[in-house]
Formats: structure tokens, C-alpha cells, sequence
């Protein structure tokens, strides 16, 4: 923590000199005063690398060349610069969201971030319970981080009355990819992974429910990126069987993600109707990232490398290494990582993930678009 808090005085004017121009493109006058997230490596924002150290064995998304665009040093962000929940803020007029392990005692009024990279919606009671394989086994879930939320609610609403989250953006998600690798790594056929979808959902559902019973008055609920297109998900599960293959290039596990925000989508109208006082916006990561493989050239990728790791080692057709992973010594990235699609063959470039963000404020990828609720 200590190390963090130096790192970030030393960077200020830095980050400053390059914040700045982008204020003013985004919503002063947005109706946000701050944002609440929870999620997996697609929002954390920096709170796994905290916990790493000294419980877990430190991670490699704390070293370059994490962060190497737009931050110039590592943050616990698993890309080479801004994720999704960056341009969001930044377009809201708030600044990034910090996460909750950074400094339990900050100043949490413009935000907080519970996300952590690894963390499934299903605990790890329940996955241990149905024999899964948890990696990292740690009390991360999104359960877990609703209590750290509850916890600290107290302090991030003093003084502030009955109305504390009524300009709030709660954003929930991505969440789901990582139940999903844990069934897979326990040797789970993708036919069994499906069937654990419901549970998943319900679990999400639960926690949003949870946060409009605290007051949540704007909830983003992300869904599920194509699992299937992921570099990590293709070297590890590879089939034999080309039907198993998407026209992409991606394995189809059953439309186990599809099956999961069909699902998702259905109960963000359920509970639509059931609590009308609060926006609950329904957000996509599945299909802008389809729509990148569809037509790479279109959004400035490079076609020749869609399913291709840019910071990995073991070369075509995926680039990807578990054990030398993104962040390893000697593991360098691709020349032009904004021409790149896939970071380190779980997470998403920079590049992609502003595109993703524009479609969550403009549409289409958001509905409502987070734009028109904020304005
Ligand atoms: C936290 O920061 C906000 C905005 O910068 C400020 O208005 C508020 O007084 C601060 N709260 C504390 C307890 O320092
Ligand atoms: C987990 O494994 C134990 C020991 O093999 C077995 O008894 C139990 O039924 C399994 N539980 C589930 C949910 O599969
Ligand atoms: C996780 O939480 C459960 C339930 O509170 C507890 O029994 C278990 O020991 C915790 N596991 C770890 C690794 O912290
Ligand atoms: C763990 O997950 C199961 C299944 O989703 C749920 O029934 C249980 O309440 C959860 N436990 C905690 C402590 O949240
Ligand atoms: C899955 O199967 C492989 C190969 O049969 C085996 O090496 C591995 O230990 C199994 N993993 C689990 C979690 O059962
Ligand atoms: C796209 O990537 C391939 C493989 O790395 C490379 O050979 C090619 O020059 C790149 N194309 C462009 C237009 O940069």
C-alpha cells in the first residue's frame, strides 16, 4: 500500500499532463458523482496485485508491459493501458475508479472498485462444494465483494441521508468467464459447464437486488465476452473436432456464453419491471467483440492477428503460454498493440476496450446508452 501511495505521487504530474486534455469530452455535466463496481479482471481496477501481495504469489499483470499505454508503469489493470470502466469515468467527468485494496481508509466519495481479476460469480464455498478447481482459491467472489461493499457503505454514506446512491453508476460485470474456466479446468465436458448458467445468473441477479435494496438507483449489468474467441480458453481446450469451431475461429462450448446472456438479458427485464425506481442497463462485451472478428479492418485491427496473443510467446496460431505468461520475464508485446484485439490472451487491448466503452455510452452496446441516463 505504502509502495502504491508512493507510486502515485511520484506520477501525478505526469498523469495530470495527460488527464487533462481529455476532461471536457465527457460529462461535467453528468448526472454521476461517482461509480461503484464489481466484477473480474475486465474492472479490476487494481485490487488482485494488492491481495497478491503477500498472500498470493505476486502476479504478473503487476509488471510491464501492463500499463504500458496511456500509464506508462503497471496498476493491477490486466491490459496494456485503460479498461472499459476508465473511459466510462472519464467520459462521466469522474476520475478513474479506484480499487478497494489500494487504501481501505481513502477517500472513496468519487468511487470505489471491488472487482479482482480470477473472481467468479459463484463463490468458493459452492465451487469447492461441487468439486471445482479454484484458481486463485481465495474469497473473491462477487458475494464476497457485495460484504466488502456492505462494509463500507457506512463510511461511503455519512452524512448523506437516505438518498446516498442516487447519482451513483453501480456497474456489475464482467462476471461469469471465470466460473466458466474453473468448470472447464475440472475437467467438466462444456455440456456440464451449461448447465451451472442458471446458477451463475442467479447469483448475479441476487446481487443486483442486493444493491437496490441499499438504494442503487443506476446498475450497468454486464455480460459475458465470447469465452470462446479467448487465446487461454483455445490452447487449453483445444477439440478435434472442427464443428466444435466457429466460423471465427472460436470454440462454440456448447453456446454456453450465449445460453448465459440470453439468460441475463431476460432476468435485467425481470427485475426491470420489478423495481421500475432504479435503471438497470444492460451492457454488452459479447457482441462488439464478435463484431471486431467480423470485420477487424473495419475497427482497425489487424485481421491477421484477431485470435492472436499480442503479449505472449509459443507464436501462431494463438501466441499463448500459460507458463509464460504476459508480464513473465522476456515476454515482450506485439509492435502495434493498437492494432491488436487480444492483450495476453484473457484480457483485451486498450484499443478494444475504448471501442467497447464508446458503444456502452453511445449504444449500441449499452441499452439504455449509458450517455442518455447520465445526461
Ligand atoms: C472526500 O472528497 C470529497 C470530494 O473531493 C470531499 O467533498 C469530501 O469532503 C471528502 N471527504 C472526506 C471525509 O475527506
Ligand atoms: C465431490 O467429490 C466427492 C468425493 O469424490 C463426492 O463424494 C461428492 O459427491 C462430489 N460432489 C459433487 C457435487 O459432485
Ligand atoms: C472463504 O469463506 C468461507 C466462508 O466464509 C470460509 O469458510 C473459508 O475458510 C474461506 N476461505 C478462504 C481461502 O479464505
Ligand atoms: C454461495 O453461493 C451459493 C450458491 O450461489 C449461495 O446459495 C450461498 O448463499 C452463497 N454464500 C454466500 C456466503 O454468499
Ligand atoms: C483433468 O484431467 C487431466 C488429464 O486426465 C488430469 O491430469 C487432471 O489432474 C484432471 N484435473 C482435475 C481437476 O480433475
Ligand atoms: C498484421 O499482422 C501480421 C502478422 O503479425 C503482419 O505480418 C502484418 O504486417 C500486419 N499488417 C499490418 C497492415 O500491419
Amino acid at each position: 500500500m505504502l509502495q502504491y501511495t508512493t507510486m502515485r505521487t511520484s506520477h501525478t504530474a505526469f498523469l495530470v499532463l495527460i488527464i487533462l486534455p481529455y476532461l471536457g469530452t465527457g460529462g461535467a455535466q453528468s448526472k454521476f458523482t461517482s461509480i461503484i463496481s464489481f466484477g473480474d479482471s475486465y474492472t479490476d481496477t487494481g485490487n488482485l496485485v494488492r491481495w497478491a501481495d503477500p498472500v498470493l504469489p505476486p502476479h504478473p499483470i503487476n509488471n510491464l508491459p501492463n500499463g504500458e499505454t496511456f500509464f506508462g508503469h503497471p496498476t493491477g489493470r490486466a491490459s496494456n493501458g485503460r479498461i472499459v470502466l476508465d473511459f466510462i469515468a472519464d467520459a462521466l467527468g469522474l476520475p478513474f475508479v479506484p480499487p478497494y485494496l489500494a487504501d481501505r481508509k481513502a477517500n472513496f466519495s468519487g468511487g470505489v472498485d471491488f472487482a479482482v481479476v480470477g473472481a467468479p460469480a459463484l463463490n468458493l464455498t459452492y465451487l469447492q462444494g461441487q468439486n471445482m478447481t479454484v484458481n486463485p482459491p481465495i474469497n473473491s467472489s462477487l458475494d464476497d465483494q457485495l460484504v466488502w461493499f456492505e462494509k463500507l457503505k457506512p463510511s461511503l454514506c455519512k452524512g448523506q441521508g437516505a438518498n446516498c446512491f442516487g447519482s451513483t453508476l453501480f456497474v456489475m460485470g464482467a462476471l461469469g468467464t471465470n466460473d466458466h474456466f474453473s468448470f472447464l479446468s475440472s475437467n467438466r465436458t462444456v455440456e456440464q459447464a451449461r448447465a451451472y448458467v442458471p446458477t451463475i445468473v442467479d447469483s448475479i441477479s441476487r446481487g443486483v437486488e442486493r444493491l437496490i435494496q441499499h438504494g442503487a438507483k443506476y446498475i450497468v449489468v454486464a455480460d459475458m465476452v465470447p469465452f470462446g474467441c479467448l487465446p487461454i480458453v483455445l490452447t487449453l481446450f483445444p477439440s478435434k473436432d472442427k464443428a466444435d469451431y466457429d466460423r471465427y475461429g472460436c470454440l462454440k462450448l456448447a453456446k454456453a456464453p450465449q445460453y448465459q446472456n440470453s439468460l441475463l438479458r431476460q432476468r435485467i427485464k425481470v427485475l426491470q419491471n420489478k423495481y421500475p425506481s432504479t435503471t438497470i442497463i444492460s451492457a454488452e462485451y459479447y457482441r462488439p467483440i464478435i463484431a471486431f472478428l467480423h470485420k477487424p479492418g473495419h475497427f482497425g485491427f489487424n485481421s491477421s492477428t484477431t485470435l492472436l496473443t499480442c503479449c505472449g510467446a509459443g507464436g501462431p496460431p494463438y501466441n499463448f503460454d500459460s507458463s509464460i505468461f504476459c508480464g513473465l520475464p522476456d515476454v515482450t508485446a506485439c509492435a502495434r498493440p493498437s492494432e491488436a484485439l487480444q492483450w495476453d490472451g484473457v484480457h483485451l487491448t486498450e484499443a478494444a476496450y475504448r471501442l467497447i466503452a464508446d458503444g456502452w455510452l453511445h449504444g449500441p452496446y449499452a441499452d439504455p446508452p449509458l450517455l442518455h441516463v447520465a445526461h
